[in-house]
């Protein structure tokens, strides 16, 4: 490791303290914990210097003690809250040290700090409020550390190892390509860490130039479309950013109007490109815009979300929901490129991080043993979000789904095994009502049933469905849903892919080889379903 601090920062209730103590134990640097030696020095809490002597003064006092710290033999050390978000402490921490932002949702820092009554920002009425106001003033400042990290779900012994491995690594930053090979629409998918920052000139060397817009929703566009915008800039594009809402709602003729018309006001013409900046929600949606606006303009991909790398973004798939059913209106438009940056997923919640690994895990299964095989060595690392094992398996599932998109573009056919565990798990997300479960976790539920089946038929043995429940225990997904058999059913009875009353499955005869089948025996598949839902209790 360089001879420089490690300085966390963040919001209340991150874990900063408890996280900075187990990192400097086990890196064998001294611990710094700016409030904690704040308070001492003042010979008062933080609350009593906010009440008495006011905001600025206690800021002047912390600015001291930070310039201090730095100067101090480097260890890891611990800010208070907002002194990140001041601009001179901000300059000075990012010289003197790699500043990491534990980040967490307004729901969980909330739980962390709710039995402690000293924290003066969040005295007085609305807490919630107050907190979710106070994130998003420092965003864009904490969006300027050297490392994001999501840290809900995660305990301060897990983030401090993870921070150690993500410190201490050598290695140059794995980079892959896939080629989507589809004639004179092909692309390439760049996988790596630190690709936002490199997107300007990537795009460039596609002969795009000029305007540009930025797709992105509130979550992420806090979090890195300020690197994008710059990397654009630098690389002379004119870049606007525009947000829409984070959440499934955004994929709808609303947005997608909404959009065109900031394009317009932005003075995007033809020869502009969109770049989507986000999660699926976010590339589905504009994409879809980019496939119709001016009869279509060139977009590129920069997802930021484990199952928009390793699979929305890929394939050309775009569109947007009606209020009657998911994805009824889009269209097949590949994107100009894909630059998967895996340096994101550390800020994605943990959740959503085992979503996206379901999709992994199915594409071991319809094509790949050994990528199975290997995801079984690496759960550790894959939930903790190593970039090297992330590049890895996103670079294995592009490349399946590569090989799939190139003879099946247009889903006439064999592309309908990249379905593995979708005709259950949509179900489950229509009957769960949208939202209990994430996509991969309905996902993970319908490859267990769609596995369970396959035994049931006689395809292959009950050893492979173990070895499925297995991985995807480890990983985190559900293997039981909380839903009654009927309600499945019935859900699956409304699919749009059910034909003559019969739904395709996508069936598995081992690990790595799928066939693609229509059902027909009820009894078989309810007594399948009963294996995934929660027994009965009483
Ligand atoms: N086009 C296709 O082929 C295809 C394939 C699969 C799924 N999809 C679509 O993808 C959508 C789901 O995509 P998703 O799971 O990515 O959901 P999402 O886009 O809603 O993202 C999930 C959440 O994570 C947040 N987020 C994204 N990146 C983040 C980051 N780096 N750090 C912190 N937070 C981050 C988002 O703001 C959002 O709240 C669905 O609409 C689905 O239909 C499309
Ligand atoms: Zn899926």
């Amino acid at each position: 490791m360089s001879g420089r601090h490690i300085v966390l920062t963040g919001m209340m209730g991150s874990g900063k303290t408890a996280v900075g103590e187990r990192l400097a134990r086990r890196l064998g640097l001294p611990f710094y914990d700016a409030d904690a030696l704040l308070e001492a020095e003042a010979g008062k809490r933080i609350a009593d210097l906010f009440a008495g002597e006011g905001e600025s003064h206690f800021r002047a006092l912390e600015r001291r003690l930070i310039g201090r710290l730095l100067a101090e033999r480097p260890g890891v050390i611990a800010t208070g809250g907002g002194a990140f978000a001041d601009a001179e402490n901000r300059a000075r921490m990012k010289i003197g040290g790699v500043v990491v932002c534990l980040l967490a949702d307004v729901e969980t820092l909330l739980v962390r700090v709710a039995p402690s009554a000293h924290r003066p920002l969040l005295q007085g009425p609305d807490p919630v409020g107050r907190l979710r106001a106070l994130l998003k003033v420092r965003l864009p400042a904490y969006a300027e550390a050297h490392h994001l990290l999501d840290t809900s779900d995660r305990t301060p012994d897990e983030i401090a190892d993870l921070l150690c491995r993500l410190l201490q690594s050598r290695e140059p930053s794995a980079r892959r390509t896939v080629r989507i090979a589809l004639g004179d629409r092909s692309y390439d998918v760049l996988i790596g860490s630190g690709l936002l920052v490199e997107a300007g000139e990537r795009i460039r060397a596609l002969g795009l130039t000029g305007r540009v817009a930025i797709v992105t929703d509130d979550t992420v566009g806090p979090l890195y479309g300020a690197r994008l915008e710059e990397s654009l800039r630098k690389a002379g594009f004119e870049p606007t950013c525009i947000e829409v809402p984070a959440g499934e709602a955004s994929k709808s003729l609303g947005e997608a109007g909404r959009l065109y018309e900031a394009f317009l006001d932005a003075g995007l013409d033809r020869h502009g490109a969109v770049l989507a900046l986000g999660g699926g929600v976010v590339g589905d949606l504009a994409g879809f815009v980019a496939a119709t606006f001016m009869r279509g303009i060139a977009h590129v991909q920069v997802p930021t979300t484990l199952l928009a790398q390793v699979d929305s973004s890929v394939g050309g798939k775009v569109g947007v929901n009606l209020p009657r059913g998911k994805n009824l209106v889009g269209a097949f438009y590949q994107p100009r490129l894909v630059l998967a940056d895996v340096a994101c997923l550390r800020s994605l919640p943990v959740r959503q991080l085992r979503a996206g690994l379901a999709e992994v895990v199915k594409y071991g299964v319809i094509a790949d043993g050994a990528l199975f095989s290997w995801l079984e060595e690496q759960v550790e690392p894959l939930l903790a979000a190593e970039e090297r094992v992330l590049a890895d398996a996103v670079g294995a599932s592009c490349r399946i789904k590569a090989s799939v998109v190139e003879v099946d573009e247009r889903e006439a056919g064999p592309r309908a095994i990249l379905n593995f565990g979708h005709t259950v798990g949509h179900a489950i997300e229509a009957a769960s009502g949208y939202g209990r479960y994430l996509h991969g976790e309905a996902v993970a539920l319908g490859m267990l049933a769609a596995a369970d089946l396959s035994v049931r038929l006689g395809l292959c043995a009950p050893a492979l469905r173990e070895r499925l429940a297995r991985l995807l225990e480890r990983l985190g997904l559900p293997t039981r849903a909380s839903l009654q058999v009927e309600d499945i059913e019935k859900s699956m009875y409304y699919d749009k892919k059910v034909k003559d009353g019969m739904n395709y499955f996508v069936l598995t005869k081992d690990i790595g080889s799928v066939t693609v089948t229509r059902i027909f025996d009820r009894e078989a598949l309810r007594e399948t379903l009963a294996t995934i839902v929660s027994p009965p209790t009483g």
